[in-house]
């Protein structure tokens, strides 16, 4: 009988590690291996018995500590009877752990011989997941989480608001959770609805687990744009004062907050306050982005404030109120993040410096924000960054107008081409987002993402010289099948 190839590390990772050795020979995995680590690395050796399956006390895999590697790195040997993790930092074994978890699921518990020193080229490898124009259960969140987390993704940008539902509770506006997360479907002719809002707790375990998984969580609330859910439940914050419907259909809408009403203001405000008390992240999104200005030219409290601010036009305003929205989110202690927009109408005020730019209309916002010293996060729907867009080119092809196919994805680097040399530190790094206008379950949502976001991960660890994504997508598919991952397994192109 002919005796196929055994699979290498090289065959069935990803992230593909920076360096990586290949040995001969396998460790193989069963219910009988034991794990020691570190006393630093408690967290990581605890989650490597649930994912593992193996048991404390022997050393057959081992997580050791050691000196000047950094946050993110670590190294591996897997050896045939023994396989060490050594890192500085809990999230550097974290990572470790993932690597060998990849190899596992990928092939039936045996694990390939090899050397591995690795490390990220960016801090910032994200995911957003859009939980307003869909509701997604936090059990499936978690899922979420832990899928992208055994690809080495640290961040996850959660879209807490939008036109068609909010999904954050404050204490003193009960209407949040009676009105504003609900939305009549329109589809139907029998007035039912649809909604939900995450509570506390809720958000607490989400919280709780990604971090157990070395990933930090982002909430946004979008401002001042994308807000008719908020003044269904509270018009005297638009600027007509209504009446607003939580929007069922897609798209930009006319109504946005009131730049003018200092009511709305104090409500952003204690929003604010409570989104950082509960995420212990340092890092708030403010949105920022297609605010239509319509409402503000013919209102007399925005006209008013304009007057007051000396400001010039619409897009003034708006900048005005994102300098001050900036600043509730830094009294909080947080950093604020915003959609490229931001960079506009800012003569009058300028930009608060800590602001982070998330570039998505294109890498231009992001060449600019640089420019102009700030921080950036890419994350270009031009680049293979959206996957609420269609995989391949087909009207049968589930998705939004547009599409991002495999291929583009893995061609995407954070830094863009024409930054120079001096202003690349300056990109944190990317990441992939999900829209869900058209993502009606978590089935398709697994779909949409996967494996668009495991190649995203990859370009985010090491966008350098790697081999063809096609050459893995079959150890990817049965990884992320074990993992009960609906996943697209179409054309790459
Ligand atoms: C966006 O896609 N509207 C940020
Ligand atoms: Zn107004």
């Amino acid at each position: 009988m002919q005796k196929t190839k055994p699979l290498t590390a090289s065959e069935l990772l990803m992230p593909l590690p920076r360096h990586l050795e290949e040995k001969e020979g396998a460790f193989r995995l069963h219910n009988g291996r034991t794990v020691s680590f570190d006393p630093l690395f408690a967290g990581v050796g605890d989650l490597a018995t649930e994912q593992l399956s193996c048991t404390i006390g022997g050393e057959d895999i081992l997580f050791k500590r050691t000196d000047s590697l950094g946050e993110d790195a670590y190294h591996l040997k897997v050896g045939k009877t023994q396989i060490v993790v050594k890192a500085s930092e809990p999230s550097g074994a974290f990572r470790g752990l993932q690597t060998v978890r990849q190899m596992a699921l990928a092939n039936d518990n045996i694990i390939p011989c090899c050397m591995i020193e690795d490390e990220p080229s960016f801090s910032w490898r994200g995911f957003m997941l859009d939980t307003s124009r869909h509701f997604f259960s936090v059990d499936f969140i978690k899922k979420l989480i832990d899928v992208a987390s055994m690809h080495h993704l640290n961040r996850f940008h959660w879209h807490l608001t939008d036109d068609q539902g909010w999904r954050i509770k404050v204490e003193g506006f009960d209407k949040l959770e009676t009105i504003a997360s609900k939305r009549t479907l329109l589809n139907y002719t029998d007035g039912r609805q649809y909604g939900g809002i995450y509570s506390d707790e809720d958000i607490l375990e989400i919280q709780q687990f990604a971090h157990r998984r070395h990933m930090m969580v982002v909430p946004e609330i979008e401002t001042p744009g994308h807000a008719s859910a908020l003044l269904a439940a509270y018009p005297e914050f638009g600027c007509t004062q209504g009446p607003y419907e939580v929007q069922d259909r897609w798209g930009i809408f006319d109504e946005v907050m009131c730049a003018g009403n200092d009511d709305l203001l104090h409500f952003l405000q204690k929003t604010i306050a409570k989104t950082a008390k509960l995420f212990t992240d340092p890092y708030i999104h403010i949105g920022g982005d297609e605010c239509p200005h319509t409402a503000w030219e013919s209102c007399p409290k925005c006209k008013a404030r304009m007057e007051k601010e000396g400001l010039a036009s619409a897009k003034q305003l708006q900048s005005w109120m994102t300098s001050e929205i900036c600043k509730m989110v830094e009294q909080e202690g947080k950093r604020p993040i915003g959609w490229d927009e931001v960079l506009e109408g800012t003569e009058k005020r300028g930009l608060p410096p800590s602001l982070i730019v998330m570039s998505w209309r294109g890498d231009q916002g992001g060449i600019e924000a640089s420019d102009r010293g700030h921080d950036v996060i890419m994350c270009p729907n031009t680049a293979g960054c959206y996957f609420d867009y269609k995989s391949i080119d087909s009207f049968e092809e589930p998705g939004n107008i547009g599409v991002t196919t495999i291929q583009k994805t893995s061609e995407f680097n954070p830094i863009p081409k024409s930054l120079e040399k001096e202003k690349r530190s300056r990109i944190l790094g990317g990441q992939g987002n999900l829209w869900t206008e058209k993502v009606t379950s978590s089935r398709l949502a697994e779909y949409m993402l996967f494996p668009r976001l495991s190649v995203m991960a990859e370009r985010l660890w090491n966008p350098q010289d790697l081999p063809s994504v096609e050459k893995r997508r079959a150890s990817l598919e049965k990884k992320l099948s074990k993992l009960d991952i609906n996943l697209y397994r179409g054309k790459s192109t």
